[in-house]
């Protein structure tokens, strides 16, 4: 092997071995894996399936809530939801039927909420207002119609 054949070699693994131990730090240290397929659900019985037999707002103390919600064709549930200025919401969704989306303009919440998973995002209201809550994904005839507001005060 020639000597420039060596050296690009040994460059060239360097590079891999660093970039995979640069993303294994960022995933098993910091936790900045992309999500797992752990918090699955079955799309047939979200009813039936805790915390989704229950969705409602969850107040954790030190203006934390749990938001359990669940979309459907073409409805947010709970919908109109009034929160105290600063609250930290998380979010907890899943999908009773087809691939919807959640969007708050004017925040950083977008995501999209699949049958069969849980979909986990938190966010903070720190500007009081009237925000409102879209579905972004095209879910059928009534798209346009879904959506609905959470009214921090
Ligand atoms: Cu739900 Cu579009």
């Amino acid at each position: 092997m020639g000597k420039l054949e060596e050296i690009w070699m040994i460059l060239s693994v360097s590079v891999l071995v660093i970039f995979i131990v640069i993303v294994g730090y960022q995933t098993f240290a910091l936790g900045m894996g992309p999500p797992s397929h752990k918090e699955a659900i079955d799309p047939q019985k979200v009813d039936q399936t805790a915390p989704f037999d229950n969705p409602g707002l969850i107040d954790l103390g030190n203006n934390k809530y749990e938001l359990v919600m669940t979309l459907e064709a073409f409805a947010f549930n709970p919908g109109n939801i009034e929160i105290p200025v600063g609250s930290e919401v998380e979010f907890t969704m899943t999908s009773k039927d087809v691939s919807h989306g959640i969007q708050i303009p004017g925040t950083n919440l977008n995501a999209m909420v699949l049958p069969g998973h849980i979909q986990k995002i938190t966010q903070t209201f720190n500007e009081p207002g009237e925000y409102l809550v879209l579905c972004n994904e095209y879910c059928g005839a009534g798209h346009q119609a879904m959506f609905t507001t959470i009214i921090v005060k």
